[in-house]
């Protein structure tokens, strides 16, 4: 196995990493050109088993901007994977032809799976319910530039908190910098996990819950608003869910310097005329995806940062998780480690009784 520094989880890294990476974005944010040949003769593979707009093409554009070139595919059913070919022979192959390699796949853990079999760095662009860390520095990016700072803020995270990815990588991170309050809001059935509110008490972040955007708008700085994700509903309950709706009428209640929030893409959970407020930031915020890419690009490539990928501990337990990616890549190791008195499956960080 050899080492790299992949983008698995932004775990894997101090904020001192993650705080460059934002200050160079927001440099490359202003000076784009100045970066227009720092790829020249570096090749980027992205790898999408699931569909994308943004993260697909604000990854392409990225390195198009830093002088660079592409190959990958977005319907594995045109590659062949469709004949059966397994993630590891892909991503050896792909990574015999490129410098860099962006993968997005239903399957949880499966970008740690193909970091294993690697000779190039990976970027998880989302791996199923599990994780989406270059969503989470394109939202960094963007609270840096319109707010001026990613600390003391009192941060509205509204929606399918339950399944939204997007919303579990950004208050992981966010609980980090010092002085951030959260305010979830959502139905019952979709309310953040459990052991991400454990990680904000653990970072000495604080959270409340609230199930009314008009209650809670009027003390936010920050409103983040996500679509409910029905495509991974477990249960008749969740289906029944209230959707939550910002409207015009709710930014009346809202502070002038507010700024709204969304990874899209968009379902009905924001209102179209909210768009010509100037409040309004996931279009921007989409396109500052771009500049944080490129700095992640050129962050990877040089190869400072190695990830360890594996422990290698308890490998005669099985993963509970049926979505897990070693119940699919048979061929995987068995890896967890211990969390307190459970195991912690070190591709899907799913938990499973020793
Ligand atoms: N925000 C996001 O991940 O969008 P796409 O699914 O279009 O990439």
């Amino acid at each position: 196995m050899k080492e790299f520094t992949h983008l698995i989880d932004l775990d894997d890294f101090d904020l001192d990493f993650i705080e460059r990476l934002i200050t160079l974005g927001a440099d490359i944010a202003v000076n784009t050109k100045r970066y227009s040949s720092a790829c020249f003769g570096k090749v980027l593979a992205t790898l999408f088993y699931e569909p994308s707009t943004r993260t697909q093409m604000s990854f392409q554009t990225a390195m198009l901007r830093l002088g660079g070139t592409l190959i990958g595919f977005d319907n594995p059913e045109t590659s062949s994977v469709a004949k059966g070919e397994n993630l590891k022979d892909t991503t050896k192959i792909v990574s015999s032809y490129a410098d860099i390699m962006v993968m997005r796949n239903p399957v949880e853990g499966s970008a740690k799976a193909a970091a294993i079999s690697s000779d190039c760095p990976i970027i998880n662009a989302g791996d199923g319910g599990h994780l989406h860390p270059t969503q989470t520095l394109t939202d960094l990016l963007t609270i840096r530039m319109e707010k001026g700072h990613c600390d003391n803020l009192t941060i509205g995270i509204c929606g399918d908190l339950k399944f939204g990815r997007t919303t579990h990588s950004l208050c992981k991170t966010l609980s980090k910098y010092k002085g951030n309050k959260f305010i979830f809001i959502s139905a019952p059935e979709l309310m953040m996990p459990d052991y991400i509110k454990d990680i904000i008490k653990a970072n000495g972040g604080t959270y409340t819950e609230k199930y009314s955007l008009e209650e809670a708008v009027p003390e936010l700085d920050m409103l983040y608003m996500t679509r409910i994700q029905r495509e991974r509903f477990t249960d008749a309950n969740q289906q029944l869910a209230a959707n939550f709706n910002l409207t015009c009428d709710i930014m009346k209640l809202a502070k002038p310097d507010l700024i709204v929030m969304h990874p899209l893409p968009r379902v009905d959970e924001i209102e179209l005329k909210v768009d010509d407020d100037p409040r309004a930031k996931y279009f921007i915020q989409a396109k500052y995806g771009v500049y944080v890419r490129m700095a992640l690009i050129l962050e990877v490539l040089k190869n400072d940062h190695p990830v360890k990928l594996l422990t290698k501990g308890f490998g005669s337990y099985d993963c509970t998780n049926p979505k897990c990616v070693t119940q699919r890549e048979k061929y995987l190791p068995h890896s967890f480690h211990r969390k307190g008195d459970v195991l912690v499956c070190d591709f899907c960080e799913a938990v499973t009784l020793p």
